[in-house]
């Protein structure tokens, strides 16, 4: 699940890739739960565990609003944060726009933010140049990929002095005094400073049980060698499993509505391309034409 999907796609077109792969990291349980919510709530109790930071009126920046960097700016603009987003893709940045975030360079605010937290899956998404412009006091984590996102490497030269202040709590200091305060020595803030909701953590295991146990029940030539996404329904069953915890009740399609719709009553309630607004789903259109029900419609 950390494994950047990408790279499965890439060593799948390589032809280097032995056996069927599932891209669990791209199914909707995973995503939307995983990284979206999981991180909504994790990040203001990694930032609070570590440096006991008030939220209120400080200025932080975001790097990439994909599920994670989406989960980040709700919690941090709820607690009256003055959040900027950095993107490089144009859909993602509208997304940010219509949020309700000023979309900016990272270099534009550098000098003035009080944190910086990266959520890209990239890597050096903040240099030592820009490190060495950020304000003293500067807060900076990362909630994204491994431990590529921030340019630790960078810091490590003998004119910045390193002060381990508290557990995953390094002060980075200046020549002139000015302290960065670095998280978990850029590692993920959540993993290494605060709990994961497990409810999240549920969804996130049933996911990957149910594509093993499809990748091992599978007749004889359904998977061959390449990137799978678990079968929608399996998308569906993982959620229906988890409802009874907030006693929610479904909705069940009429005959009339079902074929109204075009839907088995039973599911699939969307078809496989549907990502639940997430900009996937919208780069996909791009290589698939637009589904419509029957009636003319387009999906919502
Ligand atoms: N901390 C956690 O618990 C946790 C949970 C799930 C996923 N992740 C990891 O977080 C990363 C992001 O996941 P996601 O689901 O949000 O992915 P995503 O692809 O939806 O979002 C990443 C966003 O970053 C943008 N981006 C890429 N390079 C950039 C750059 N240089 N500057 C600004 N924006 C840039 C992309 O356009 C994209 O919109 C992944 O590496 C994922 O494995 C972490």
């Amino acid at each position: 699940t950390g494994l950047e999907p990408s790279w499965l796609y890439q060593l799948s077109k390589a032809g280097k890739l032995c056996v069927p792969a599932m891209n669990v990291n791209d199914s909707v349980t995973k995503q939307k739960f995983d990284n979206l919510y999981c991180c909504r709530e994790s990040i203001l109790d990694g930032l609070k565990r570590t440096t006991d930071v008030m939220f209120g009126g400080k200025q932080v920046v975001v790097c990439g609003y994909g599920e994670v960097g989406k989960g980040c700016c709700s919690a941090l603009k709820a607690l009256g944060a003055i959040v900027y987003v950095t993107e490089i893709d144009p859909i993602c940045a509208l997304q940010a726009c219509m949020d309700g975030f000023r979309v900016v360079k990272l270099n534009e605010v550098i000098r003035q933010v009080d944190m910086i937290i990266t959520c890209t899956g990239n890597k050096n998404v903040v240099t030592r140049e820009q490190l060495d412009r950020v304000k003293n006091g500067c807060i900076v984590c990362n909630m994204g990929h491994s431990n590529t996102e921030i340019d630790v490497a960078s810091l490590r030269t003998p004119e910045l002095t390193w002060e381990r202040v508290r557990s995953q709590v390094d002060h980075v200091i200046w020549p002139d005094g000015k302290r960065v305060v670095l998280l978990a020595e850029g590692r993920l803030l959540n993993l290494s400073c605060s709990t994961v909701p497990t409810f999240v953590l549920s969804i996130t295991a049933t996911t990957q049980a149910l594509a093993l146990i499809e990748l091992y029940n599978a007749p004889e030539g359904r998977y061959k060698q390449d990137v799978y996404l678990l079968p929608k329904k399996m998308d569906e069953y993982v959620a229906s499993l988890h409802l009874p915890t907030f006693d929610a009740h479904l909705t069940e399609l009429s005959d009339e509505q079902a074929k109204y719709l075009g839907l088995n009553k039973n599911g699939p309630f969307k078809p496989n391309y549907y990502r639940y607004w997430s900009k996937r789903r919208v780069m996909e259109f791009s290589s698939f034409p637009p589904f419509r029900h029957r009636h003319g419609r387009s999906a919502r």
